[in-house]
């Protein structure tokens, strides 16, 4: 751990910065030019891909339940939020790209968002499906792929740790980005480890934002 990060923010680290690292890193080639559609931008993975992103010089558009979370995930780096309780996400995704669409979705929500996900894709955009908060999604009709030449694919940060030089490589350059100020931790709430199930209602919440730790 480097000497400039707590051991707090270092619990932060490892699977929320460097699964949102490798999924725009190694999954995709993200860059200058594209549009990235982070969903629940303000959570743990979500806040930190945002700003991963943003570094890598790509447009960011969040996605978020409420206006508080709105305003937080411009802070860090959004160039646009949609509270997508107010309006269809995806609707408001292909207006802010003038009908384009995005280049790169990340979506660990699954049932709501995937199928949705991909009317607002740009073409060769790509979905990377990493979890399944709201349930997991209906089995993908491969023939829906070739309407734009999208592609869909699935993340797992077990994969990299069977893969060193990539497992290396998303620790430095994460480290790097953390070192220049790209990328700031943001541990919402902590909570005593006796009190993880509070943790966990608390993120069930919806009201939880950053990373929640837990202090043994
Ligand atoms: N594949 C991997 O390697 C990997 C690694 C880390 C995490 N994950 C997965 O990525 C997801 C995000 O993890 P995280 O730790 O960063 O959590 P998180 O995003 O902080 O999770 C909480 C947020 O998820 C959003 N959400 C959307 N639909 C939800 C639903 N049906 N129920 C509860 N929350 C919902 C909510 O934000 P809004 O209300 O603003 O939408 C909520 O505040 C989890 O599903 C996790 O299992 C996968």
């Amino acid at each position: 751990i480097p000497d400039s990060i707590s051991f707090e923010h270092a619990a932060a680290f490892p699977v929320q910065v460097l699964t949102a690292w490798h999924m725009l890193h190694t999954s995709h080639q993200t860059g200058p030019g594209q549009t990235v559609l982070v969903h629940s931008a303000a959570g743990g993975v979500g806040i930190v891909a945002v700003q991963i992103a943003k570094a890598a010089g790509a447009r960011v558009i969040g996605t978020v339940s409420s206006a508080s979370k709105a305003a937080l995930i411009k802070e860090y780096g959004a160039d646009d939020a949609i509270n997508y309780v107010a309006g269809d996400f995806a609707a408001e995704a292909n207006r802010l790209t003038g009908g384009r669409g995005v280049d790169l979705i990340l979506d660990a929500v699954g049932a709501t968002t995937m199928d949705k996900g991909l009317t607002c894709l740009a073409p060769f955009g790509h979905l990377i499906l990493y979890g399944r908060a709201g349930g997991p999604p209906e089995p993908l009709n491969l023939f829906r792929l070739f309407e734009k030449s999208i592609k869909v694919s699935g993340f797992v940060l077990y994969t990299v740790t069977a893969v060193p030089d990539a497992m290396r490589r998303g620790i430095e350059e994460s480290f790097k980005l953390i070192a220049q100020g790209k990328v700031k931790l943001l541990v919402g709430k902590s909570f005593p480890l006796a009190q993880a199930a509070d943790a966990h209602k608390f993120m069930e919440s919806r009201q939880s934002t950053g990373k929640l730790v837990l202090i043994p």
